[in-house]
């Protein structure tokens, strides 16, 4: 522990302007506009692997962006670690709400972190995850530390469904074999208070379309006599919902796991405050299913949200216009054991049949994924636990997150070994969202723990 901690304040400041250098580059996956800045990236992640002490590294092509693999073998015999992380971040925009440009890092204090964070798109999600992992490596293989073999996937789809991940993993099961598949990709409670992530949140991603008349019609001369398509894609949209903020849909719930009252019990000890929570996005309360606090509103509970939703006239000024079509964008965030393609499915069914006859309704299903929750009585966990206990003090505490991370259902699947989210993220880091930083506590803290994983899996695993 006091060679990992040395080897950490000695190396920091060349850790952390590697990272910033990678988070120079603009690897937006979801705009063909970035396609080659992504595999840019990707070669910079492969090189970095390399240079950490990879002895094989690979660039695995696929009907989308590369998935960048590297391994280092020391013994057969051993176990063997399986990184995933994702080099591809999400689009920036809005640009005009940034304080400093998303692709030019500056290292700024926040009250959350005195000692400075890194602002940049991918700081926190995922490039300053992944990136924990090499330098973690390096660390191991240059303080002869590494007790096991170690496989990394890293890939470049992640925020766009991991489509090509899916076909890799399903091709490379052999050279993809591992004991345990760790990730950093999560968030934890407090810099104080360490959690690990034992649950994520599945997902369905649905375009909708609502046609009306066949052209654009004068307001005045057409309005109200025949159907506005925005009206109605408005008054659909409010109906998925009752008042009690259930979801609608026939069947939706049918197969969601209910936790039992003593989960519940267990979840509610996690430390929280609502007050602090309000405050911190300043609205004067907070909304959702009846019979739910927040903390399982966003993680035990199925939700449905438009995520975009236009049509018509939006430019300056006014114009009298009933638009032929209306369009949103939903996502459906799933539990253990719905199934994904069912509920697009029964969404679709239902979309379409609450339209009046002056529509037609176009549903296009966008990608998707199954929930996931792990034990905690897993030797990965209980490795992972005493790591966080090591460098934080304290025994971390299991929380269902109600993020997504597709994949990882699929790598239970098909390459039948449990995944470990070690995340070091924090909900203020502001993921997805402008001024998204990652804390230098975080970061370097996560490559002090990540060694601890190795060692106490390996030890566990005797
Ligand atoms: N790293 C996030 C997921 C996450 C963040 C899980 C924090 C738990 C805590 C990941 O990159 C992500 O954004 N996933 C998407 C899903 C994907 C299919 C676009 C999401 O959750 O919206
Ligand atoms: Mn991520
Ligand atoms: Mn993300």
């Amino acid at each position: 522990m006091e060679n990992i901690k040395s080897y950490v304040q000695q190396h920091k400041d060349r850790f952390i302007n590697e990272l910033i250098e990678l988070l120079k580059i603009p690897s937006v996956s979801a705009d063909t506009a970035y396609s080659q800045d992504v595999i840019d990236t990707a070669e910079a992640v492969k090189e970095s692997l390399s240079k950490a002490g990879c002895d094989y590294v690979e660039t695995c092509d696929t009907p989308g962006y590369p998935i960048i693999y590297g391994e280092k073998i020391i013994d057969p015999n051993l176990p063997t670690v399986l990184v995933y992380g994702h080099y591809d971040v999400q689009p920036p925009d809005p640009l005009e709400l940034w304080t400093s440009p998303p692709f030019e890092p500056v290292i700024k204090t926040t009250d959350i972190h005195p000692e400075g964070a890194i602002f940049a798109r991918g700081a926190c999600d995922d490039k300053g995850q992944m990136y924990m992992h090499v330098k973690a490596l390096e660390l191991m293989v240059q303080s002869n530390t590494l007790p096991c073999n170690v496989k990394f996937m890293i890939e470049g789809e992640e925020e766009v469904g991991s489509a090509s991940l899916a076909w890799f993993v399903e091709r490379n099961q052999e050279k993809l074999k591992n004991d345990v598949i760790l990730i950093s990709d999560t968030g934890m409670i407090s810099n104080q208070q360490p959690s690990i992530t034992t649950g994520l949140r599945g997902l369905s991603y649905v375009e909708v379309e609502v046609t009306g008349p066949n052209r654009d019609l004068h307001s005045g001369l057409y309005g109200g006599a025949v159907a506005n398509p925005i009206n109605i894609l408005a008054k659909m949209i409010a109906s998925l919902h009752d008042e009690n903020n259930h979801i609608t849909i026939p069947g939706f719930y049918d197969k969601v796991q209910e936790l039992s009252a003593e989960e519940r019990a267990e979840m509610a000890k996690a430390p929280f405050s609502l007050e602090k929570y309000k405050n911190a996005l300043n609205i004067a309360d907070v909304y959702g299913e009846k019979g739910y606090v927040t903390n399982e509103r966003n993680s035990i509970r199925p939700t449905l949200d438009v995520n975009g939703i236009w049509g018509g006239y939006t430019g300056e000024g006014a114009k009298t216009v009933i638009a032929s079509k209306a369009f949103a964008k939903i996502s459906m965030r799933l539990v253990p054991n719905q199934e994904w393609e069912e509920i697009t499915e029964l969404f679709t069914k239902h979309f379409t049949s609450i339209a009046p006859a002056g529509v037609t309704v176009k549903v296009t299903p966008h990608h998707g994924g199954q929930g996931y929750v792990t034990p905690i009585d897993s030797i990965g966990y209980q490795a992972a636990n005493k790591a966080y206990t090591e460098t934080f003090g304290v025994p971390a505490i299991p929380v269902r997150s109600g993020g997504s991370i597709p994949i990882v259902a699929l790598f239970e699947k098909e390459l039948k070994s449990k995944t470990i989210l070690m995340g070091f993220g924090l909900d203020s880091d502001a993921i997805h969202s402008p001024n998204e930083h990652f804390g230098i506590f975080n970061y370097l803290k996560g490559i002090e723990t990540i060694p601890l994983f190795y060692k106490y899996f390996v030890e566990l695993s005797k």
